[in-house]
């Protein structure tokens, strides 16, 4: 862990954040591997129930540190793709307060999170053809399954930047909000997926991330884990709660 990524934990959010605001966060491997770090660390703490992504200063990330591009001649085996497979495999659920730059991995990262707020001043980017590269991070499968092909095509292969009310329209971001309250915005989310029954929400996460499957198969997945869910306590909580007319406390069950 370096202090170019700082983690703290309020409640049950871990708040993990990108902080080299003098380079609008750009990354470097060592910064890679202190974000993988921080969300493995996260994922196996019980008193961590969501992991929030946020960036120091004025910026989320300008991406990759575009000096290291020019030294790295392989991504197997790195700091970057241990990241990203981390990232990708979280069971957790994932909020992320956008503003600044969120350019090339700043944006393909996004697809891997659950919940995203956007400050109104945002500006994304996928540039990599500008860069005379190709988009990572899976986002050439992603986006299009997000915006559709037409839509995907223009932000990969022309790799304009676009502000948060694009960002929006397309479905990337979830809202955007007035520039400083994105952090605020994203930790009232964080809070609330945080005080969610832990299980349901990430066997929900798990079904959301795997939409290959013919429909009559993920009935029949959904309804296997559906009848698990059954016998938790806190379905026992919720029906309690309905009937006492009561919110439910799901805070006291195991996390
Ligand atoms: N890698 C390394 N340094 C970066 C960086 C990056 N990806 N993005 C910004 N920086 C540095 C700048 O070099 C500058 O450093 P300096 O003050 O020592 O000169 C500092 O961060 C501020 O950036 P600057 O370009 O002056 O800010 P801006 O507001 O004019 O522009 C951006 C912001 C994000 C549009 C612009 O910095 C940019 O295009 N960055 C590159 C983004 C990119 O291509 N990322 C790689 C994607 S694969």
């Amino acid at each position: 862990m370096t202090d170019l990524i700082v983690t703290e934990r309020d409640g049950f959010v871990q708040t993990v954040r990108m902080n080299r605001p003098e380079k609008k966060n750009a990354l470097t491997l060592a910064m890679y591997g202190g974000l993988a770090d921080a969300l493995a660390k996260g994922e196996t703490d019980d008193d961590v129930s969501v992991h929030l992504l946020a960036g120091g200063g004025e910026d989320f990330t300008a991406g990759n540190d575009l000096n290291d591009f020019l030294t790295i001649t392989r991504l197997s085996g790195t700091d970057l793709e241990r990241f990203l497979l981390t990232l990708a495999g979280l069971q957790k659920p994932v909020v992320a307060a956008v503003k600044g730059a969120a350019v090339g991995i700043g944006s393909t990262m996004l697809l891997h999170c659950d919940l995203i707020v956007a400050a109104a001043e945002s500006r994304f980017q996928f540039p990599f053809v500008n860069l005379g590269l190709v988009p990572e991070a899976a986002s050439s499968l992603l986006l299009p399954r997000l915006v559709g092909h037409p839509r995907a095509a223009e932000l990969l292969m022309l790799g304009d930047p676009f502000d948060a009310a694009r960002a929006y329209e397309i479905g990337l971001v979830n809202s955007v909000v007035p520039t400083g309250e994105e952090e605020q915005a994203a930790r009232a989310l964080a809070d609330r997926l945080a005080a969610r029954p832990r299980d349901a929400v990430r066997k929900t996460k798990a079904l959301l991330r795997q939409p290959d499957e013919p429909v009559l198969d993920r009935i029949q997945r959904e309804a296997r884990i559906f009848e698990a869910a059954l016998t938790s306590p806190e379905l026992r909580e919720a029906v309690a709660a309905f009937r006492e007319r009561r919110p439910a406390d799901f805070t006291r069950h195991a996390r």
